[in-house]
């Protein structure tokens, strides 16, 4: 039974996790930062010493290739993200990442040519940044409007400016970078963030599809007076239609169970103990695997902020960034990944995925299906993020087996 290299693997998520933004907790690299452009030169060199032939896309996606015998055929492509949340995790996207490039590692070391080619691509910027989520790989199966290029967010920039300095060409991105038929199977492997597998006490598990997932960004425009000598029925108080926003989407999520809500980001202005605030921006995400419940959850929240807002003289600017639907994986293909992952699991467990990945995207254009490695306490996003080594390597090698068999049944 052909296996990867763990040794090395450890070493790789030892060194990646050393990149990180100075002065922060936990592993912080966000996107478009420094520290992730020396992440990205990293990950570029370790993709190189491991045999692939390295280039960067359009949209900032590293691309590594192990070239194929057929090299007209659709390609395999593995992916994930290096980039974190602030105070993440070492593991969220770094082993799918890292996993792929031990997964051709693998292919060399015990002369297994294959023949599709491989493709390990690293994403630009998956993570959520004012400046959106899933950056990469939406460029790659969607493109982009040209307004959402030219989208400007304060202390950031415009996101074409900001792709173009990660060194993709943005000019290029009006129009998706793949399509289909381009791809035979995408497959990622990715810590489960969740508590399916810890709780079933086993180290791995086929993920059965992605939720669906709608983010935007809201400014309200209220006006900022004295704290002391403004009459309460004076105000135009920003951050309480801010407030009734936040515990709406609470509220709306509750009532609707397998559904989450969340106002993650939050700023005010100016931010001072005696000034009614002025101004707010927040973020605001809902899922679900049921798209209309993340509509209705919109519906509501959206009507708790004309509300609240109304009621407050204050003018409100939502703009949605995000629209990415449920993807159930297709069963052919998550029969292919239960067969690879049995040997390394003592039962197959097949689980959903309640955050988002790069998968969600690529599903517009490809086959997917996801490996999931058991989480501890079923944390993420935090800085007490863990997987064990010897679960991650159960995963990667699952998905060195998994490659094998997509080579054999693919056209
Ligand atoms: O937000 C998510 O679900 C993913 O971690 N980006
Ligand atoms: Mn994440
Ligand atoms: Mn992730």
């Amino acid at each position: 039974m052909y296996s990867i290299d763990a040794a090395q693997l450890a070493t790789d998520i030892d060194t990646l996790a050393t990149i990180v933004e100075p002065g922060t907790r936990g592993t912080t690299r966000r996107a478009f930062t420094a520290a992730y452009r020396a992440s990205r030169s990293w990950v570029r060199t370790c993709m190189h010493e491991a045999g692939l032939v390295v280039d960067m896309d359009a949209a900032g996606n590293l691309v590594g290739r192990y070239p194929g015998l057929r090299p007209d055929a659709p390609v395999i492509m593995l992916g994930s993200h290096t980039d974190t949340v602030m105070e993440g995790g070492r593991f969220d996207g770094a082993i799918g990442v890292l996993g792929a490039i031990a997964v051709v590692r693998a292919l060399r070391a015990h002369a297994i040519t294959l023949q599709h080619t491989i493709e390990v691509v690293d994403f630009l910027a998956e993570e959520s940044t004012p400046l959106g989520s899933l950056i990469g790989s939406t460029a790659m199966a969607q493109g982009f409007t040209a307004e959402y290029l030219a989208r400007h967010v304060p202390g950031w920039g415009d996101v074409a400016s900001c792709i173009a300095a990660m060194g993709g060409q943005p000019a290029q991105l009006t129009d998706p970078l793949r399509t289909s038929g381009m791809i035979g199977a995408y497959l990622e492997l990715h810590i489960e963030q969740g508590p399916v597998l810890e709780a079933a006490n086993v180290p791995i598990g086929v993920v059965t599809g992605i939720v669906g997932i709608r983010r935007c960004d809201v400014i309200c425009h209220g006006r900022p007076d004295h704290a002391g000598t403004a009459g309460m029925q004076h105000r135009h108080d920003a951050l309480a239609v801010a407030a009734a926003v936040i515990l709406a989407a609470e509220r709306a999520a509750q009532q609707r169970p397998g559904t989450v809500a969340t106002v993650g980001s939050l700023t005010v202005a100016p931010n001072q103990t005696n000034v009614v605030p002025g101004s707010v921006r927040f973020s605001l995400e809902m899922r679900s695997v049921h798209w209309p419940e993340v509509l209705a959850i919109w519906d509501e929240c959206m009507q708790a902020l004309t509300d609240a807002a109304t009621h407050r003289g204050v003018m409100c600017e939502v703009t949605p960034y995000e629209d990415s639907p449920p993807l159930s994986f297709a069963p052919w293909y998550t029969a292919i990944v239960a067969d690879a992952v049995a040997p390394w699991t003592p039962t197959v467990v097949h689980v959903p995925s309640g955050a988002g990945h790069d998968g969600s995207m690529i599903g517009v254009i490809a086959p997917v299906a996801m490996i999931f490695v058991r989480t501890k306490d079923g944390r993420s996003h935090c800085p007490e993020e863990f997987a064990a080594h010897a679960d991650i390597v159960a995963g990667v090698n699952a998905m060195l087996h998994t490659v094998c068999a997509l080579d054999a049944v693919l056209a």
